[in-house]
């Protein structure tokens, strides 16, 4: 396999700010690579100067072989690119401006109009198609956003936090077209502040904080980093807690925990303990007014590899 994008020691400053203090990044073709930070940890940096819609100041980043510097030209036709690239015009439809957008790219007008088609029924926008984008939602003009960032079938696609601001259910609709798109070939990077959306999409991941990879593995490697997943159990009746404790203890093999009032929590290293749980504590004739399986957040990751809690950088 060979890397679609390649970044090395890629270095930017704003002034006194250093926004990325040497970083790398990389993904093989056909795959995803979430790049995982809080705010201002250098995430929107690091996609322009792949989007070579900024330069580094050290350093060197290569798309499809192109250097971004160099054949920034042929870095464009490889790229879509959700936000400042592809902009849409307030006026026009959300089908004439993928449209216009289909036919600057050099489709022919049925092709454009079939991809424009397409790409709304994706991005759930087909009933408002026939109107003007300054009448959509926040939500609905960040989908028509993407879609048009999607019409030139780009080879390798940039995401930046594409789900913010969308509600739970668009939030998965979008997941799935991140998944179809990697399907058809696409190789992805997509940044996010959300473990779990990295967790559910990405190949690799990259944490990245002030300006640094500061871990980088698969989504299992990282999860391990942080402890692993860790079973959360309320009986409804607070009475029954003592045995809800000696069934996590003994599926999970490790001492419980209770961070609140009638809730215990056991870390597990293994997904099918938590069907286990759940089998035993019916057995038992126990009822639960919670009982989940979650992943460490965003917050433990930075706290195992840092020691300190994910801040806003200055
Ligand atoms: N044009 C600019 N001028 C000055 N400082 C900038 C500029 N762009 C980014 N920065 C600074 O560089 C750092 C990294 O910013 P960046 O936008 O890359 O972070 P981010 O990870 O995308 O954050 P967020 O999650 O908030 O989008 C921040 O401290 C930011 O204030
Ligand atoms: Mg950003």
């Amino acid at each position: 396999m060979s890397l679609a994008f390649q970044a090395e020691g890629l270095v930017k400053r704003f002034g006194k700010t250093t926004a990325l203090a040497g970083i790398d990044l990389a993904a093989e073709q056909g795959t995803v690579l979430g790049v995982l930070g809080p705010n201002g940890a250098g995430k929107t940096t690091a996609v322009r100067i792949l989007a070579t819609l900024l330069r580094a100041d050290e350093g060197r980043a290569t798309v499809g072989g192109y250097d971004v510097v160099r054949s920034a030209g042929d870095v464009r036709r490889l790229i879509g690119l959700t936000g400042q690239y592809a902009s849409v015009d307030e006026d026009l439809t959300g089908t004439q401006n993928l449209v216009l957008i289909g036919e600057l790219l050099d489709l022919r007008r049925r092709d454009a109009r079939a991809r424009a088609a397409e790409l709304l029924e994706w991005f759930d926008l087909t009933e408002a198609a026939n109107r003007p984008a300054k009448t959509y939602s926040g939500g609905m003009r960040r989908r028509l956003d993407l879609a048009a960032s999607l019409v030139g079938r780009p080879a390798v696609i940039y995401l930046d936090e594409p789900t913010t601001g969308l509600d739970p259910a668009k939030r998965e609709d979008m997941w799935g077209v991140v998944r179809s798109l990697v399907g058809d070939g696409s190789t992805v990077l997509l940044t996010t502040q959300y473990l779990e959306e990295a967790d559910a999409l990405a190949d690799e991941i990259s944490v990245i904080d002030h300006g640094r990879v500061i871990a980088h593995g698969t989504p299992a490697q990282l999860k391990q980093i942080a402890g692993g997943q860790t079973i959360l159990a309320r009986p409804t009746d607070p009475a029954r807690l003592p045995e809800v404790a000696a069934i996590l203890t003994a599926v999970a093999g490790r001492e419980t925990e209770s961070p609140a009032r009638g809730v215990v929590t056991v870390p597990v290293d293994d997904d099918r303990a938590f069907a286990t749980v759940v089998r035993r504590i019916d057995e038992a004739g126990i009822s639960v007014m919670e009982l989940s399986l979650r992943l460490p957040s965003l917050d433990e990751v930075f706290f195992t590899l840092t020691g300190a809690p994910a801040e806003v950088a200055a």
